[in-house]
């Protein structure tokens, strides 16, 4: 699939870690939703999945990859999908895929994959130390 087509053919089968939608506020000097505002929804999804595998508090170490396929628009239905793709001794790295949904008219909407990124998140102690990932719960509520 390339960027410029609708997704719909490999969209996840899970449900969005987050759905959003961004404001006029959210723009850069062009009119375009700012790739700022948009890491900042992706650090907060992959955030979500990696504190409910670590089972508390972490925090981000790094942003290892980010590509922004297609811009993204003031109204769009922004949907961020996170999965957790390796775990180590205290870390967890995560792949973020993003895809906005246009409202062109009333009939008519485009699914669009517009962003891709990779982020390595650390588990963090009470002493604001590296700690070790816990194994995975089996009684875990699967992922939505
Ligand atoms: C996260 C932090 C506590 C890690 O401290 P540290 O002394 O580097 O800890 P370690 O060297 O033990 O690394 C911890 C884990 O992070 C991984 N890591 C460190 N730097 C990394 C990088 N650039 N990319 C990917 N993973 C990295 C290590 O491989 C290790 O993983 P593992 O235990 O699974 O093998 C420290 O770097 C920190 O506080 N950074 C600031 C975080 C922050 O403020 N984030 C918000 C940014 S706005």
């Amino acid at each position: 699939m390339t960027p410029e087509e609708p997704a719909s053919d490999n969209d996840p089968t899970h449900c969005p870690t987050l759905r959003v939608v961004p404001m006029p506020a959210d723009t850069n000097v062009a009119g375009d939703i700012f790739g700022g505002w948009i890491l900042s929804q992706i650090d907060i999804a992959g955030s979500v999945v990696a504190h409910r595998r670590a089972r508390g508090r972490v925090i981000t170490v790094a942003v290892n990859a980010v590509q922004f396929h297609k811009p993204v628009f003031v109204g769009d239905l922004v949907s961020l999908y996170a999965d957790v793709v390796r775990v180590g001794t205290t870390s967890i790295t995560v792949d973020v895929t993003v895809y906005a949904e246009r409202f062109r008219n009333d009939t008519h909407a485009q699914r669009v994959r517009v962003t891709e990124a990779t982020l390595t998140y650390v588990a963090m102690g009470p002493d604001r130390r590296p700690r070790p990932v816990p194994p995975e719960d089996p009684d875990a509520e699967p992922h939505p």
